[in-house]
This record gives structure tokens, C-alpha cells and sequence, in this order.
């Protein structure tokens, strides 16, 4: 994991939030490399959910929304973790730290921190969500929170997207948008943070077909993830136990992914049953029922929920990818005998290609200019004349840029380039008239 954190950084992925000061605990900023391959998940997922489905529409709702959504929802009282504090370091953890030998409020309870026994405290529970104020006065009343998840915002415009849309059920809504948590233990880089994106989807059935409809997004998410080209191996279900549950759910899935740091989910589909939309119904007084046309009956929709974070499956997407292995041949002679090398998928690759000049002279960088010009009208490409060609491959195999294009003396006479696949490391002699056309080709999928 260091040697990714410490990549992701080099190459300009992820850095800590507000370093200059020292950082902020678990908040990440995304670098050039970092936003591009985050915003290609994020826009597959949208293409996938909404533009290629007709029973799903998008929304995007804001951050900030009525307190009492979260009464109803009942995040205000369920949304919590039981912490418990040490009197002698003041350090506080998650009661169920596994680093806590003994049972908290004993007199038997080692802390974590510094090691003293009989300090620790019995666990209270602490509640997740952010708070802030909205006007000018800090006062109970103007209390409102940062939401939790993205969720809340799609059931309280369930009725305005239903009607405006003129979708029937079964139909869903779908929203990527940032969501807070006061995360007591975040960490293992942008796995657990406290200010992170979901990509959600809510969808409303009939009640009686929810049963159905969960095993139907299950596969359908399972194949998602796959079209990501993460390894099969990786990726596995885990149900539920009842205690995990979280308070609205009834039955729930989780997809995990072998991390470095063990199996973890970063996507799961949920049963939410109709609990959401009947808390809204009642503390709201608005009805939320839906009229079916054709039966004449009216019902308030059962939910099933898609909910991936796209932070995580950046993290997912960037473990999978990343690679160290032996070079052999004329690139070892070049660039060293050893690569670091991120084997995304070239469709979610921020780069697309580099364009190389060999040499700075005999008229390959005026044409490798030319190429870049021509090029960058359809991708996200990079331009780069500095050091030995092989260090230059070697440096786009650690950003994960598929397509090497080289121009050579060769080029300059007859209008042809070099394309080095990033993983066979083959060459293929292209006309420069048809790079666009490769190019599109190769990155399909
Ligand atoms: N609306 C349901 C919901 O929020 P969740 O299991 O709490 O369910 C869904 O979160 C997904 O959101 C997780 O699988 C994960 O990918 C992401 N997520 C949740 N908390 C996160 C955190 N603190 N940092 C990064 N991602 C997080």
C-alpha cells in the first residue's frame, strides 16, 4: 500500500488535503492524473445507470437539505459508532478496535494509545454526521448537517422526478455527489475518509418484487465492476449478518475486493424495503404514495439501493492496476530492467497516449507537435521531449497511459509513428493520417 500512496503522489493522483499545514486527517485531494481517472469511473457509471437504461433518471441533489430529513431517515438517532475515551492520553477509539485487549469501563481495559490500563471509558455512542449552522446565529435551531449519503436527496424528489419524468414503476433515480462522515477510525488512504463521492441509485418497485429486483442489480452491479477489468479472483459477495445491518436495511450485499489490507467492500446493494419513503411520508405530512395506473392501487414503493463509492472503486481500480514486474530486451537496455507500471484499463487511463519525439532535432519535434495538436482534439494525451525515450515510457507505465506514439527519423520521411502498447510492450507502425482512427479503436470498451 505505501508503494501506491507514495506513486499516487510522485505522479500526481492523490495528495493529502491542505499539506502545507501539516494535512487534514482523512481528506485527500485528487492531482491531474488523479481527477481524470476518478471522473472516467464516475462517467461510465453515469453512462451505464442512466444514459443506456430508459427506466432510470438522473439527479442531482444538494449537499446541504432539511434538518428533519435526518430525523426521518433516521440518521439523527441510528447513525452512530460506540467510542469510548482514554482518561490518561485523551486519545478516543472505536469500541470494537481490535487493538483493545479487555473490555472497556474495566478495570481489566488496555488502551491502544499508551498502554495504560483501567482508563479506558465505557462506549458512547457518537453520532457520524457533520454539523454546521445555516444563517447567522449559532443556535440549536439553525443546526443542519452535511449529508451522510446521497440517498436522502433522491427520496425527498422521489414524487418531482416520478411526475416530471413521466416514469412508472418499477424506476430509479441515480446521483453521484460528495457525502460526509466524521469517520472515528478513517484511514488506509482514500478507502475511509471523511469527505468522499457516492454513486447511488435508488430504485422503486412494487411491493412483493423487491426480492426479484435485488437479485437482478446484483448481477447487474457484479458485471459493472468486471467492465472496470478488475481481476475476477479479487471480487467477492458478502451478505449481511444481522448485526451488521445498517438501521434501514432489511437485507444487504456488499462487493469486496481483496485490498492489501484485507477483503473490504466499496460498493453494496440494499433491500431498504419502504422504510425511507414512510418516515418521509409521516414527518414531512406529504403523501408519497404512488397511483398505479393500470390497477388502481396505491402503495408506497418498496426500494432497492445501488450505493458505490467512487472514491473506493478509484482505489479498487488503482490496487488492481498496479504492477511491478522484469523487463527484458531492448527496453531494459533503455529504461532499466524493472517497471512500475499501472495496467488500467486504457477507457479509464487519464492519459490516452504520449507523443515522443526521439531526439529534439530533425524536424521530429515540429511533427510530434503536430501529432500532439492533432490528437488532443479527441483525447487526453501528453506531450513529452525530456531524457532517454526509455525513461519517458517508463514514466508514462507509472501514470498508465496505454499508447507510447513516437516520432522518429523514420516519421519525418515518410509520415508513420511508432505505437507502443503499455502492456505487450509491442510496436506497431502506424500512418499518421490513421492514429486517430487506432487510437479509437484500441480504447473502445
Ligand atoms: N446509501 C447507503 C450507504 O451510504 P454505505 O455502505 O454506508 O451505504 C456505501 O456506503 C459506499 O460508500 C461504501 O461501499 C463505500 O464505497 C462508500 N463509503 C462509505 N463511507 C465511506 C468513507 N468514509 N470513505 C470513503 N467511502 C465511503
Amino acid at each position: 500500500m505505501d508503494k501506491l500512496v507514495s506513486l499516487a503522489k510522485r505522479r500526481g493522483f492523490v495528495f493529502q488535503s491542505s499539506e502545507i499545514y501539516g494535512g487534514l486527517g482523512s481528506v485527500w485531494d485528487y492531482g491531474p492524473l488523479g481527477v481524470e481517472l476518478k471522473k472516467n469511473i464516475k462517467e461510465r457509471w453515469w453512462r451505464s445507470m442512466v444514459h443506456e437504461r430508459h427506466d432510470i433518471e438522473g439527479l442531482d441533489a444538494a449537499i446541504l437539505m432539511h434538518p428533519k430529513v435526518w430525523e426521518a431517515s433516521g440518521h439523527v438517532s441510528g447513525f452512530t459508532d460506540p467510542l469510548v475515551d482514554c482518561k490518561q492520553c485523551k486519545n478516543r477509539f472505536r469500541a470494537d478496535d481490535p487493538r483493545i485487549k479487555g473490555t472497556p469501563g474495566q478495570p481489566d481495559a488496555q488502551c491502544p494509545g499508551c498502554g495504560s490500563k483501567g482508563t479506558l471509558t465505557a462506549p458512547r455512542q457518537f453520532n457520524l454526521m457533520f454539523k454546521t449552522f445555516m444563517g447567522p446565529v449559532e443556535e440549536q435551531a439553525a443546526v443542519i448537517y452535511l449529508r451522510p449519503e446521497t440517498a436522502q436527496g433522491i427520496y425527498v424528489n422521489y414524487l418531482n422526478v416520478l411526475q416530471s419524468s413521466r416514469q412508472k414503476i418499477p424506476f430509479g433515480i441515480a446521483q453521484i455527489g460528495k457525502a460526509f462522515r466524521n469517520e472515528i477510525t478513517p484511514g488506509n488512504f482514500i478507502f475511509r475518509t471523511r469527505e468522499f463521492e457516492q454513486m447511488e441509485m435508488q430504485f422503486f418497485v412494487k411491493p412483493g418484487s423487491e426480492n426479484e429486483w435485488f437479485e437482478n442489480w446484483r448481477a447487474e452491479r457484479m458485471k459493472w465492476v468486471e467492465g472496470l477489468g478488475i481481476r475476477r479472483e479479487k471480487l467477492r459477495w458478502h451478505q449481511h449478518g444481522k448485526d451488521e445491518l445498517a438501521h434501514y436495511a432489511k437485507d444487504a450485499y456488499d462487493i469486496q475486493y481483496e485490498f492489501p489490507f484485507g477483503w473490504q467492500e466499496f460498493e453494496g446493494i440494499h433491500n431498504r424495503t419502504d422504510f425511507d419513503l414512510s418516515n418521509h411520508q409521516k414527518h414531512a405530512g406529504k403523501k408519497l404514495e404512488y397511483l398505479d395506473p393500470k390497477t388502481n392501487e396505491r402503495f408506497i414503493p418498496y426500494v432497492v439501493e445501488t450505493s458505490a463509492g467512487a472514491d473506493r472503486t478509484t482505489l479498487v481500480v488503482l490496487c488492481d492496476a498496479y504492477r511491478e514486474e522484469e523487463v527484458k530486451g531492448d527496453e531494459a537496455s533503455e529504461g532499466g530492467d524493472t517497471r512500475v507500471v499501472l495496467k488500467l484499463k486504457p477507457s479509464l487511463a487519464p492519459l490516452k497516449a504520449a507523443v515522443f519525439p526521439l531526439v529534439n532535432k530533425d524536424g521530429m519535434p515540429e511533427l510530434a507537435h503536430k501529432i500532439h495538436d492533432d490528437l488532443r482534439r479527441y483525447f487526453n494525451v501528453f506531450y513529452d521531449d525530456g531524457g532517454s525515450i526509455g525513461r519517458r515510457y517508463r514514466r508514462q507505465d507509472e501514470a498508465g497511459t496505454p499508447f507510447g506514439v513516437t516520432i522518429d527519423g523514420q516519421s519525418t520521411q515518410d509520415q508513420t509513428v511508432t505505437v507502443r502498447d503499455r502492456d505487450t510492450l509491442k510496436q506497431d507502425r502506424v500512418s499518421a493520417t490513421k492514429l486517430v482512427d487506432y487510437l479509437t479503436q484500441k480504447l473502445a470498451g
